[in-house]
């Protein structure tokens, strides 16, 4: 089954293997994509990872947080993502842009030394405290992500996934522990997923109805993950109902995933040595797939082709998206297929969180 072709929105993905977006590091200083990732995508495409999803790309300066990542702010980046993209659709595998406001966990810069976020809660793991949005700046916000996705559009691009997860700045309005505003964008599930929706609507207004927009949503903050917290915070069944919403207003898949980065490692554990701590955010991506009628797409730990195949035909998802492994083997895809690996060699140590660039040190 994981060798099967899936129907995502009107993308056809000739199998059900996912590149979970990767930071690279690689971009230049301004945000622009450079050659260097474009020979990341095109090797992957050329090893048979159905869908690529870029890095992490913001849509406004303000929404960056870490050095050399993508933009897609500005429309003197369609080009370069033009020539990346070409690359990519030179084999059968399909790409996407991931865009992203970094929110509370925005990378403070001498032109906006705070973050901004829907509400001022102390990030305990930095101590900043970002400035809570007004009403202007949420308003300015949906027109960057919509203008981002048009850009996207534009270059060439199969689809888009909106950054829901991970602390960033629409993983921030979901969860009741960093919105805790009172006007309409804050309190209810419903309200806290308002920005989303108005995301989308705006953005249809640029793309048109077929253009594919999925999510990476967090399913849990993440601080109770391990039976550990006691505090307000996203989880289920609160993102069981962010999914329904999400379909309801034309998302055409979810990524599943979890963890903001106060709450320690939770997003990319370290450690999976043995099944039991593989695909972490199963039991979420089950629950959310139970509920809704898109392609879930599991992400977190995934190592194994056993797992992979009985993730799929149990129900946990329809396709399986990887970070780690791929860094360390691109390969890794036709290894399965091929039947010359049956498990990724990654050790999830974490050493590929490298500023020189994204690359596996591990002997
Ligand atoms: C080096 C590195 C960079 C990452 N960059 C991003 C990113 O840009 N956007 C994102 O949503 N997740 C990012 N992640 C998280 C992964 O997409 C994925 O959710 C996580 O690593 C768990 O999957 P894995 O066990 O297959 O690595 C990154 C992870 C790593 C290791
Ligand atoms: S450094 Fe290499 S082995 Fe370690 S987590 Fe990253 S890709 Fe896997």
């Amino acid at each position: 089954m994981i060798f099967d072709p899936i129907i995502i929105g009107t993308l056809n993905v000739h199998n059900r293997f996912v590149r979970s977006a990767t930071h690279e590091w690689l971009a230049d200083d301004d945000g622009r994509p450079t050659p260097a990732i474009g020979d990341i995508y095109e090797e992957l495409a050329r090893n048979d990872v159905g869908l690529i999803i870029t890095g992490y790309s913001y849509v406004n300066p303000r929404g960056r947080s870490s050095d050399n990542q993508q933009g897609i702010y500005d429309d003197s980046f369609i080009e370069p993502y033009r020539e990346i993209i070409s690359r990519v659709h030179n084999y059968k595998s399909k790409i996407i842009a991931q865009v992203v406001h970094g929110g509370r966990q925005a990378a403070p810069t001498s032109q906006y030394p705070v973050p901004l976020a829907p509400s001022a809660v102390t990030d305990t793991s930095s101590g900043i405290t970002p400035i809570e949005m007004t009403e202007a700046d949420i308003l300015e916000t949906i027109e960057d992500f919509a203008n981002a996705v048009r850009r996207a559009k534009e270059a060439g691009f199969d689809g888009v996934q909106l950054h829901c997860a991970h602390g960033f700045l629409l993983s921030n309005f979901i969860s009741p522990y960093t919105n805790q505003r009172n006007d309409r964008w804050g309190g209810s599930v419903g309200k806290r997923t308002q920005v989303i929706v108005d995301i989308i609507k705006r953005t249809r207004q640029m793309v048109g109805d077929d253009f594919p927009i999925m999510v990476k949503l967090n399913a849990t903050d993440g601080f109770g993950f391990d039976g550990k917290s006691g505090k307000v915070e996203l989880d289920a069944p609160e993102c069981i109902e962010i999914a329904k919403i999400l379909e309801q207003n034309s998302i055409c898949a979810i990524e599943v995933s979890g963890g903001i980065t106060e709450a320690g490692e939770v997003m990319a554990r370290s450690g999976i040595d043995k099944p039991e701590k593989e695909a972490y955010f199963r039991h979420y991506s089950k629950m959310i797939k139970e509920a809704v009628n898109i392609p879930i797409i599991l992400v977190g730990g995934v190592r194994s082709k056993p797992m992979m195949e009985s993730l799929v035909s149990d129900g946990y998802a329809d396709m399986i998206s990887i970070c780690r492994p791929l860094i360390r083997e691109p390969d890794l895809i036709i290894k399965l297929k091929s039947g010359e690996s049956e498990q990724a060699s990654c050790v999830s140590c974490n050493r590929c969180f490298d500023p020189s660039g994204v690359k596996c040190n591990c002997p």
